[in-house]
């Protein structure tokens, strides 16, 4: 048995060797994913990547569980933290407990992760100090883009710092394992991750984070817009593309199936 990464691992590497996290949605991902990650995420972002929903408000639990599910059968190493969808841990950390709770039991993932700083610091202790760790997310959050107005890059005016520090020293006071530090200015995210006990894991963060996660199908080269803070390192739209022709012109041509696809009389 291979043991999976814990989240006092994850703890223990703050100032260290810098953290390699990716998302992964399935099983097909997690099998390659989970050789050179030490963490799988199972991110919301899978309404919007995979369901092509324009924001990650409608993504039920049900989904993410079942998503959770399918990362952790394809996975044996990394540790899997599932994102806690929008309306599933807001309204009081009890009703976050029983879902996440839930997501744990369900999945088998190694802890959850939820949206907020300083508003969700009473919910992540409640949760952590019952067994569940807990992974913050602050800065831009997805799940508020409604009140932010936006996917709109945090930290610019400099006068607002102090709330987006209080939300780092909000979350590892409260006993996240770490903390994923969304679309912040850079300047900023890099003294948050100086001045913060756990690990910071950036994403549109800045080079002094503790780590790094990146939207898998982004790095891939499927989305043919990706933000600016995506490094394209594949592009696998274009291997798909190059096969799916192939094989639709194999079949208008009848050159698919050969003798060897199909099954012949001995
Ligand atoms: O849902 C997601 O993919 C995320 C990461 C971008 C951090 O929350
Ligand atoms: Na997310």
């Amino acid at each position: 048995v291979i043991r999976r990464v814990t989240a006092p691992e994850i703890r223990g590497r703050k100032g260290g060797e810098p953290i390699v996290a990716l998302t992964s949605y399935h099983a097909n991902t997690a099998r390659i994913v989970d050789s050179h990650a030490d963490i799988l995420l199972v991110g919301d972002s899978l309404g919007m990547v995979l369901y092509a929903m324009e924001s990650t408000l409608g993504v039920s639990l049900d989904l993410m569980i079942a998503h959770g599910k399918a990362v952790v059968r394809g996975s044996k190493r990394a540790m899997v933290v599932v994102d806690m969808p929008f309306g599933s841990y807001e309204e009081s950390p009890a009703m976050a407990f029983r879902n996440a709770a839930r997501v744990m039991q369900e999945t088998g993932c190694g802890a959850v992760k939820l949206e907020g700083g300083v508003r969700m610091a009473d919910t992540i202790r409640f949760l952590t100090e019952r067994g569940i760790p807990v992974m913050a997310h602050i800065g831009l959050t997805p799940q508020s883009i409604n009140t932010l107005g936006g996917f709109k890059t945090q930290g610019r005016d400099t006068a607002l710092w102090p709330i987006i520090k209080a939300d780092a020293q909000a979350v590892s006071a409260a006993g996240a394992f770490s903390v994923v530090l969304e679309g912040i200015v850079e300047p900023l995210a890099a003294e948050i991750s100086r001045e913060t006990a756990i690990p910071t894991i950036g994403i549109g963060g800045s080079r002094e984070c503790d780590g790094q996660i990146l939207v898998l199908e982004d790095m891939l080269g499927y989305n043919p817009k990706p933000p600016k803070f995506v490094k394209v390192y594949g592009s696998v739209s274009t291997v798909i593309d190059q096969a799916v022709k192939a094989y639709a012109d194999d079949v208008r041509s009848r050159a698919f199936p050969a003798d060897e696809n199909v099954y012949l009389l001995k």
